[in-house]
């Protein structure tokens, strides 16, 4: 532990700046407005701000509270907070999770957020503004050449006739050759049968082409824009060596100083693009129903008609431990240097405040609002159900071509997720970097290396595989289900093992605000309740398809069995390493006294 022993934050705005940076990530700005889009906008919000107040503040309280008292034990990782809070070795193994989820978590995570840094130089060079258009279209079959894709599915979804969505000619923006070609049925109208197989090639014009190309995603023969996937792993290796460099440079130097320079430029950059987008206003004055205002009240309006739907709960659930990077064991890694008597309460949500803000009202200005706009609400809303990152990466570059300074506003764009992303990478692999100096004595740089390699290696098959839903899969059990099993763990040894006296001395010690009494059965009841249900219902609804695949694409099986199978592995070797940990054998021992405060030696302002 002695490394870990001078470790300590500078000031108490560089701790705040970097549990915000570890919490406002790529999640605030891609994944929370596909998701409020595609589970129709004002209507996920409702148990969005109902899981808000009932999982993410109490377990956010949980992780600080948790953090601060195995810092007092000198542990900076769960497996040493588990164990001195359970008594137990079970405590110490269990604890491994704490570890081995960030770290998954870290490896898709990052491959993502080297795309926000080749999007951001892409922008700044316009190589996603001049495509080429022509070889594009001669790789269409001829009746789609002249169509737009985004135009016609929004033709294709706004003109019910009869109960059949079709679009006739006047929609149609191609030659009336190819209008006649298509209408099989000869009825002057193109059903959703017809139009069937044009959405298909369709899709793969433009800025969805270039993002398939970039990913390796495309049959190497029909590539456009880049014939290898060299560029992607460009970018890759650049954002994992960035992300070790700040690792190494330790809690002060690196990542709370990354915090100060990040934080600041990602606001402005957010505030600066809210106001692009707001003035914005009605783009193509002869659609007037296309404009911001449609997409901000699409957003904010609160519906309640999604309330009965189990799977709005789950994608609302799961975005708030994705967003708030709870049940990951990466908040404790944080707030475990804290001092003994240091404020949990009020820092926790500040924490909580600021992400929110950065999600709300920044995540959801932009986005959506400039897609309503440009595409139209049910556009918008097919283009977030198509991919967890097309509002993102396919959408928001279509625009930032129609717009002036669109280059600049671009590369602002993706500059943003760029600064989001990485300060949540350092905070989702902090845990592994003080577990291994914890558990194994280990130098700082020698910790980084290691995590700069296995997220290199294990990311390696995520890079190649990212078509075949191995990505995905991480995304499923890293990014989601097994941060609600950490969480549902963490709650049931803080609430429940630790004991309701410890539990609310631990909350409540040296707090600046006063925790409403009603959060502390909120904790010991409503917290583990809820997530066992969601758990319950998730299980229940997607247990065969888990089991057997059922939908995936047979040439899918092998990569998503692959990727099971690494974080499976790599839970194990975490719960190996804390069974062979020297110094975490005896942690479960509630003799060992607290380490004296000047062990932490904080500097906290
Ligand atoms: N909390 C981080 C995010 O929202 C992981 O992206």
């Amino acid at each position: 532990m002695s490394q870990t022993k001078k470790e300590r934050w500078g000031t108490r705005l560089g701790l705040v700046l970097a549990v915000a940076g570890n919490a406002i990530g790529l999640g605030n700005f891609l994944r929370f407005p596909r998701l409020a889009a595609e589970y129709g906008g004002g209507s996920f919000l409702v148990p969005y701000f109902i899981a808000l107040v009932l999982l993410g503040i109490p377990v956010m309280w949980i992780e600080w509270s948790m953090g601060r008292y195995g810092g007092i034990f000198g542990h900076h990782s769960t497996p040493g907070m588990f164990a001195r809070m359970t008594k137990s070795r079970w405590g110490t193994i269990i604890g491994s999770l704490g570890v081995s989820l960030p770290l998954l978590f870290a490896i898709y995570y990052t491959y993502i957020e080297s795309w926000t840094l080749a999007y951001a130089t892409f922008s700044a060079t316009g190589q996603y503004f001049t495509p080429d258009e022509e070889s594009l279209k001669a790789s269409l079959p001829p009746e789609v050449a002249n169509v737009t894709y985004y135009g016609l599915l929004d033709s294709l979804k706004s003109e019910p006739a009869e109960g059949v969505r079709a679009i006739g000619p006047e929609k149609w923006t191609g030659s009336r050759e190819d209008f006649d070609r298509l209408d099989l049925s000869r009825d002057g109208r193109l059903d959703e049968k017809e139009l069937e197989k044009l959405i298909t090639p369709l899709k793969s014009i433009h800025t969805m082409q270039f993002l398939r190309d970039y990913q390796g995603v495309t049959p190497a023969e029909d590539r456009v824009h880049f014939y290898s996937i060299f560029t992607a792993f460009v970018f890759w290796t650049i954002t994992v060596a960035a992300n070790c460099y700040i690792l190494s440079r330790g809690i002060k130097g690196g990542i709370e100083l990354l915090a100060k320079i990040a934080m600041p430029l990602l606001f402005v950059f957010g505030i600066l693009l809210v106001v692009a987008v707001l003035s914005m206003g009605t783009p193509d004055p002869s659609i007037p129903t296309r404009n911001v205002w449609a997409g901000l009240d699409f957003v904010w309006k609160p519906r309640f008609e999604s309330l009965l739907n189990p799977q709005v709960w789950l994608a609302a659930a799961g975005q708030i431990f994705f967003t708030l990077s709870i049940g990951t064991g990466s908040i404790q890694a944080y707030s475990c240097y804290l001092r003994k008597d240091e404020d949990t309460a009020l820092t926790g949500l500040a924490t909580v405040t600021t992400n929110e803000f950065a999600e709300v009202v920044l995540g959801a200005t932009i986005a959506i609002p400039v897609a309503v706009a440009s595409f139209g609400l049910v556009a918008t809303q097919a283009i977030a159900a198509s991919g967890s990152f097309d509002l993102g990466f396919v959408a928001m570059p279509v625009i930032f071509q129609q717009m002036p300074l669109g280059r600049v506003l671009g590369a602002m764009w993706f500059g943003l997720l760029f600064f989001a992303g990485i300060t949540s990478s350092v905070g989702l692999c902090q845990p592994v970097m003080a577990f291994m100096q914890e558990a194994f004595g280990w130098t700082r740089q020698k910790s980084a290396m290691l995590c700069g390699a296995m997220l290199y290696v294990f990311g390696f098959p995520i890079v190649l595989l990212v078509g075949q839903g191995y990505l995905d899969e991480y995304d499923t059990w890293a990014g989601t289900v097994l941060l609600i099993v950490l969480a549902l763990i963490e709650t049931f040894i803080f609430a429940w093992i630790f004991g309701l006296k410890n539990m609310k001395e631990e909350l409540t010690r040296g707090s600046e605000i006063r925790i409403p009494s009603v959060f502390f059965p909120i904790m010991r009841y409503v917290v583990p309740l809820f997530l066992v249900v969601i758990l319950t219902s998730w299980l229940l609804t997607n247990l065969s398809s888990v089991l057997f695949l059922t939908g995936v694409p047979v040439e899918n099986h092998s990569s998503i069995w692959l990727a099971r199978g690494t974080i499976l592995f790599l839970i194990g070797l975490f719960a190996y390493l804390t069974i062979i940990s020297p110094t975490l054998r005896n942690a479960h021992c509630s003799n060992t006294l607290p380490q004296q405060e000047p062990d932490h030696d904080h500097d906290l302002d």
